[in-house]
């Protein structure tokens, strides 16, 4: 090993094993918050946000996330680390990044090793990344950092690997997302450019030079003058495109294009975009493809600028469930829950043919499970129905799923859910030809991820209710609904 690789890497692991300490110190603590989901991925202690690096790497899942162990608020970014063979047990790793480098760190308050991906390049897993430093020329520049094992990254010396942004792009030019096409090496960095939001394309035969191809997408003027964690890959016959677009300093709610893509121009030719989940609580999604076909998709169950009740308790963030993108048609991508969740399932109930004018009240359900609801439209009154979980004994504190079958119209209402954020979400929603609408919910302790459809909508949103409030309720407005089938089933606990 030559003497920079020794300087860059001692300072690594120096960076590395300082957080892995303030990990071991504090993880103990954090386990006794009332706030821990009881499935869903989170870090041991402090802030996470963005999810990286998915990949799949010697029939191992690999995830890592956006990570400041310090503080249950965004500081210097590291790269938390975990793996699990079944996406429902996560084994949390060392830190896989943390920030040491002139282009990663500095004197300034904002600096780290900003979102990226994970690829495996024959034998060694390799994290493509951004290092950030505020007010440094130029402010954002792509790295990488490699593994012989799957656990200890080093930087590479040479870095960065892009170290400025082409003419297309501007000084935000971040979240590289790296994929294999006919033996070479894509790349999309999200970045704007005159109010536009852009994905940026490069081409490399090693990941280590990359060579600018031009604008693989850009906003049509109507979707965010700057585009954060685009995601660009092949699903079925086509490929879609992801992104979390901004407008002006607000994150917006992450949405899917389906479209072509044309490899020799470089260019990715847009159809109609579509959200990807209505909910408050989804942002930067990222997706990676294993070694079954699926497409599965993870995104960060939190929203930047929220009030977060768990940060009282040392920790903030968590990951939604894995979900798998399924094309349905050319126009919509559905997410279909990965069906190893179904190992989480025990104390099965159901419930057919329901009908219920008013109330229909299931005492104390547990503040984990799952529950799938098939509405029968053809014998149904009611101008509006749905459900009510989360609910107090008086009634006072619960969540609302309302579905309004004239307007075709889902809403989520936390207004009552206890101290987290309030409001409401809306999803349109398709009554199925049979006449029926299908609702699948995944409750956990502070977290509701609703599908409808098999995953053509989705809302998810965080809330805070008490842990005393479970009751969960069917209701109806102004005549009867009618349910074919109900069934449910608590949700083991898998965390630490
Ligand atoms: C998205 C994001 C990314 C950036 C990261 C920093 O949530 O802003 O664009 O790389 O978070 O933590």
């Amino acid at each position: 090993m030559s003497d920079t690789v020794n300087a860059i890497n001692l300072k690594h692991e120096e960076a590395k094993n300082k957080a892995n300490q303030e990990i071991n110190r504090r993880k103990d603590t954090i386990k006794k918050s009332r706030y821990r989901l009881h499935y869903h991925f989170m870090a041991p202690v402090g802030w996470i946000n963005d999810p990286n690096g998915l990949v799949q790497y010697k029939g191992e899942y690999h995830l890592f996330y956006q990570f400041y162990p310090y503080d249950a608020k965004w500081g210097p970014m590291h790269w938390g680390h975990a793996k699990s063979t079944d996406f429902v047990h996560w084994e949390h790793l060392p830190v896989a990044l943390a920030p040491s480098e002139d282009y990663d760190s500095g004197e300034v308050t904002g600096y780290g090793c900003f979102s990226g991906s994970g690829v495996v390049y024959g034998e060694e897993l390799v994290l493509i990344y951004t290092g950030h430093v505020d007010n440094k020329e130029p402010m954002q520049v792509q790295c990488i950092a490699t593994s012989k094992n799957g656990i200890q990254f080093e930087k590479y010396p040479q870095n960065p690997v892009i170290d400025v942004y082409p003419e297309d792009g501007s000084a935000d030019f971040r979240d590289p997302k790296v994929w294999s096409h006919d033996g070479k090496w894509f790349m999309v960095v999200g970045s704007h450019k005159n109010g536009k939001g852009k994905a940026l394309l490069y081409v490399s035969n090693n990941l280590k030079d990359w060579a600018y191809v031009g604008v693989a997408a850009e906003s049509d003027g109507t979707q965010g003058d700057m585009w954060e964690c685009p995601d660009l890959f092949p699903l079925q016959d086509y490929h879609v495109l992801l992104v979390s677009p901004m407008y002006g300093k607000q994150n917006e709610k992450p949405f899917y294009v389906i479209g072509d893509m044309d490899y020799e121009k470089g260019v990715f030719t847009q159809q109609l975009a579509r959200t990807l989940d209505y909910g408050y609580d989804f942002y930067a999604p990222q997706t990676f493809e294993d070694d079954k076909g699926r497409r599965i998709m993870i995104g960060w169950m939190e929203k930047w600028l929220a009030k977060m009740p768990s940060q009282e308790h040392g920790w903030a963030g968590a990951m939604t469930i894995p979900r798998e993108l399924i094309l349905e048609g050319s126009t919509i991508v559905k997410q279909k829950p990965v069906t190893e969740l179904e190992n989480l399932r025990t104390n099965e109930k159901h419930y057919d043919s329901l009908v219920v004018e008013n109330e229909w009240m299931v005492n104390d359900m547990d503040v984990s499970t799952e529950v799938m609801i098939n509405f029968d439209l053809h014998e149904t009154t009611a101008s509006l129905f749905g459900i009510q979980l989360r609910c107090s004994a008086d009634g006072n504190e619960r969540t609302d799923i309302i579905l309004d079958a004239a307007r075709q119209e889902i809403i989520l209402d936390r207004n009552k859910a206890g101290v987290g954020e309030k409001g409401i979400s809306k999803a349109p929603f398709t009554i199925n030809d049979d006449g029926t609408v299908q609702i699948r919910i995944f409750m956990d302790t502070t977290s509701l991820e609703v599908f409808v459809n098999d995953g053509e909508q989705v809302i998810t949103n965080r809330i805070f209710p008490d842990e005393g409030s479970k009751l969960f309720k069917l209701f109806s407005k102004d005549g009867k609904v009618c349910v074919s089938r109900m069934s449910s089933w608590s949700l083991n606990t898998v965390r630490e």
